[in-house]
């Protein structure tokens, strides 16, 4: 295996230059048993990303996480008795054996037959021409043709990893083939240093406590409550309750995070369980399992995996001493850079965080409660979609069709759908046919962007609140800690030849009556795709005039920008401008941030989203990630957000402004740099986006507003001579950000090796 020995040391040499991030040790802060920071024990490497117990995993894990990371090696033996890394006994499940030897076996696993390839049967080197894979389906299984040989334990040493973890999960089945899972350990220990075993069998752990040296501690894994534990035929459920016994066998334990917080059928939180305290008052450890930024989280995170990782390990009362985590970059920046921050800090005023109808993550888009929530969460700006009533009056909402937004499709309503071409493709039933009151009688509802995923949004909250007209917006702002408010106008053209709605005066005297007439207040931003309106705006006011540039383009011609800066102090662009993407992957970065700062022009992106399918695999499904980039690389000076809590807890993270000390976990990632390591044949890549031209941003100017229609007809072109709408595909008058989702995960700071 002579290739796989200098790969080895490539990894070591990078790993010694690579993992030099310092952390906050030391502080007396931590309710942890020995009062130091928690550990981040990375299972199988960074196995969220690459298969299972690869180097590639391995090598990620030691970049990218604390300094002292613990890397876990599941432990199989084969039959000539090698100890290798790999995270099932089953080895089908996680590596393309079944390619490579067709016959499959039938053991007795803990009491249950099981059809598989099992270590037992191979030697070492009847397993060097099988490759790990990715055993997670939801994962991408594109790096299952990137060099990735089985390792054994003392190929994994060779990392120097700051601490190695040895699971062994099923000493009994190995024991029924004549393997000692017990020699092997003793004699490896003696080999390299071991940190940590771990195994749900007391026996196991029994066997070796007395044989292996005091740098190893012993800890012992509980499965599920039900489960019977093999060496005591209790349940783990009962052992839970005789901490006192478990102490005779084990420093420490390691428990499914449910075990601490329970979470009910219906996804929420229960108040957390003496679990933590208990084993403290034994001296023991406690280690929690299960995490990952993919996994199934409680609705009360908001698919924030920081927030998570912060309620082990900072919530006032108790602190884990450890987590295992297949995306262990995740809990390294949770632990040294988002641990006990005060509620008082403000952070650094960059980027802007500006909401997406309020915090619509968790409240049914702009409702008083979106808002409340947002205003909660320490937004700087907070925004409204402007629509009109029939009867003239302007509210928020994020779209023109209620049918997004409330839940009138089942209500008596439904039968005002109409066929309006000219504003979006499929039916609508839409604010201006409605009047207010009609409107406030309707019931908001939540939008789940990510149904498909079976990912929903705060289904406890899902028609909760109510709508507001532009004046309950302004009323309700007016009295809040907000830098701002946003104002997007869209369809002003529309509304006044079809509906004989002015909405641009409707927004202005809005303004006005609350007094955001001047720069005395708070400040006011008005957005749109169209610049005829930003125009408009110009004439009559003196506010803040955003253009959205809502098509996703590869830069922007000087003379584009010229124009734009006729009309607008700032732009918004999509993020997918800044690192374009490819099949879930990033494949570069354009310059048009820059460009823009060029002309002294403010750069807002949208959309920001927690929900880990809604960001490229470079930024390993962590949100902070995804923001760090763009604020730190690309240099964007606001977000656009529907999660306004996660960018403002990105602001107050304590491993900003670093300089050459930033820890690589708060490093930007590199965009087309995972895009490398793939080795399989991607699809072919996309045409590029398009160039932004002078002639996409000038407008014809508004029409007049007609007299207001009096027969109860709907005017407009029923039928679709479209035309007005030239380039009608790209652009709808409505943002289109939330559609369109690509798969996402993963990246390499600096990750330069195959
Ligand atoms: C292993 O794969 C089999 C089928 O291929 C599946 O039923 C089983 O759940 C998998 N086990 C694990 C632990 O992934
Ligand atoms: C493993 O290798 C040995 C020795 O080369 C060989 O005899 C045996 O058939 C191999 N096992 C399998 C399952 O191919
Ligand atoms: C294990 O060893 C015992 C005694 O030598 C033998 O009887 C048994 O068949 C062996 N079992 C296996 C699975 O090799
Ligand atoms: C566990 O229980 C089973 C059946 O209840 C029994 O056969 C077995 O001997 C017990 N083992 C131990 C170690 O007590
Ligand atoms: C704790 O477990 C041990 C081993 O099963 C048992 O002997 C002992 O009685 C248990 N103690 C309590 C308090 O349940
Ligand atoms: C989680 O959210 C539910 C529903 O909103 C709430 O009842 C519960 O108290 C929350 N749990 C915690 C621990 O905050
Ligand atoms: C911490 O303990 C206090 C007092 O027991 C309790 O009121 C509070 O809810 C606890 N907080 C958490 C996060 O467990
Ligand atoms: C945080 O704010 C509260 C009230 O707003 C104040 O009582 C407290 O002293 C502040 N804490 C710090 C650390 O500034
Ligand atoms: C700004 O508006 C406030 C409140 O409407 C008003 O009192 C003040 O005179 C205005 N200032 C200027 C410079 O127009
Ligand atoms: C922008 O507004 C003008 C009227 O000022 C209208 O003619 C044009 O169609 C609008 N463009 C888009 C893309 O909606
Ligand atoms: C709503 O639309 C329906 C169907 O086009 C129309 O008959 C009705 O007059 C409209 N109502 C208002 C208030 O615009
Ligand atoms: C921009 O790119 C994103 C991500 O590929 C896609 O979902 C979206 O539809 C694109 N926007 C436009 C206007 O094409």
């Amino acid at each position: 295996m002579p290739i796989l020995r200098s790969m080895l040391l490539l990894f070591v040499l990078h790993s010694t230059l690579l993992v030099s991030a310092k952390r906050s040790k030391g502080t007396d802060l931590w309710k942890t048993l020995n009062g130091n920071a928690p550990l981040v024990v990375a299972r199988g490497g960074f196995s969220g990303l690459f298969p299972d117990s690869s180097y590639a995993a391995y090598y990620l894990a030691l970049t990218t996480s604390l300094s002292d990371v613990i890397l876990w090696c599941d432990v199989q033996l084969t039959k000539d008795g090698a100890g290798i890394c790999f995270p099932t006994l089953n080895l089908a499940n996680s590596s393309d054996i079944s390619n490579v030897y067709k016959d499959s076996k039938v053991y007795l696993v803990g009491g249950e037959l099981v059809r598989g390839w099992f270590s037992v049967d191979y030697t070492l080197k009847n397993l060097s021409n099988v490759y790990l894979t990715q055993g997670i389906y939801s994962r991408s299984p594109l790096f299952d043709g990137t060099v990735s040989n089985i390792l054994t334990v003392e190929e994994v040493a060779q990392f120097k990893p700051p601490g190695l973890w040895l699971n062994i999960q099923y000493d009994a089945f190995f024991r029924q083939h004549n393997l000692s899972m017990r020699s092997f350990v003793l004699s490896v220990s003696k080999r390299v240093i071991i940190n940590y075993v771990s195994s749900p069998e007391l026996g196991f752990l029994g066997s070796i406590a007395s044989r292996i040296g005091t740098k190893t501690k012993l800890v012992f894994r509980f499965l599920e409550k039900d489960d019977t534990e093999p060496s005591t035929n209790q349940t783990y459920g009962s052992l839970l309750s005789n901490l006192t016994f478990v102490k005779k066998f084990a420093s420490g334990i390691l428990v499914p995070k449910s075990y601490i917080w329970p979470v009910n059928a219906g996804l929420y939180l229960q108040s957390p369980t003496s679990v933590v305290s208990d084993a403290h008052n034994e001296e023991l450890e406690v280690f929690a399992s299960d995490f990952a930024n993919d996994a199934v989280l409680s609705y009360n995170y908001s698919y924030d995996p920081i927030a998570e990782y912060l309620s082990f390990v900072d919530n006032g009362n108790f602190s884990v001493d450890g987590v295992l985590s297949d995306f262990p970059i995740t809990p390294s920046e949770a632990i040294d850079c988002f641990s006990y921050i005060s509620k008082n800090a403000t952070g650094q005023a960059s980027p802007m965080v500006i909401t997406h109808n309020g915090a619509s993550s968790v409240y049914p888009g702009c409702t008083d409660v979106s808002y409340q929530q947002a205003v909660e969460d320490g937004a700087d700006v907070i925004d409204c979609s402007v629509q009109m009533t029939s009867d003239g009056i302007p509210i928020c909402l994020g779209s023109i069709n209620l049918i997004e937004g409330t839940t009138v499709a089942q209500s008596s309503y439904s039968i005002r759908s109409v066929d309006i071409p000219e504003l979006q493709k499929s039916p609508g039933i839409f604010t201006f046919n409605l009047t207010w009151k009609e409107i406030q009688g309707l019931t908001p509802a939540i939008l789940n962007p990510y149904m498909d995923y079976n990912l929903y949004r705060y289904p406890a909250h899902k028609n909760s609140g109510k709508l507001l007209s532009v004046d309950d917006f302004l009323s309700f702002a007016k009295t809040k800690p907000l830098s701002g408010v946003l104002i997007r106008v869209e369809n002003a053209a529309y509304l006044a030849e079809y509906q004989g709605l002015s909405v641009i005066d409707a927004v202005i005297d809005s303004l006005h009556k609350f007094g955001y007439n001047n720069r005395t207040v708070q400040k006011v931003m008005i957005l749109s795709t169209n610049s005829s309106v930003l125009k408009e705006f110009k004439k009559k006011t003196s506010y803040e005039l955003v253009y959205d540039v809502d098509e996703n383009i590869s830069d922007a011609l000087n003379s584009s920008i010229i124009e734009i800066k006729g009309f607008a102090h700032s732009v918004l662009i999509t993020k997918q401008t800044i690192f374009p993407a490819s099949d879930g992957f990033l494949t570069g970065a354009t310059d048009v941030v820059d460009k823009l700062h060029a002309y002294n022009i403010s750069v807002y992106a949208s959309l920001f989203r927690n929900e880990y399918v809604s960001q490229p695999w470079d930024f390993f499904s962590d949100p902070i990630v995804e923001i760090n980039t763009y604020v730190s690389l690309a240099h964007i000076d606001g977000v656009i957000t529907e999660f306004p809590g996660t960018a403002i807890s990105y602001r107050k993270n304590k491993c900003l402004n670093m300089g050459n000390n930033t820890p690589n976990y708060m490093l930007p990632v590199l965009p087309g740099g995972l895009m490398k390591v793939i080795t399989t044949n991607l699809p072919p890549a996309e045409a590029p986006n398009p160039v932004l031209i002078e002639a996409d941003v000038i407008e014809p100017p508004l029409p007049p507003v007609v007299e207001k229609p009096t027969n109860s007809e709907t005017r407009g072109p029923a039928s679709a001579p479209n035309s007005r709408i030239a380039a009608s595909s790209t652009q709808s008058g409505q943002p289109r950000t939330a559609s369109g989702f690509f798969r996402s995960s993963f990246v390499v700071l600096a990750f330069i090796l195959f």
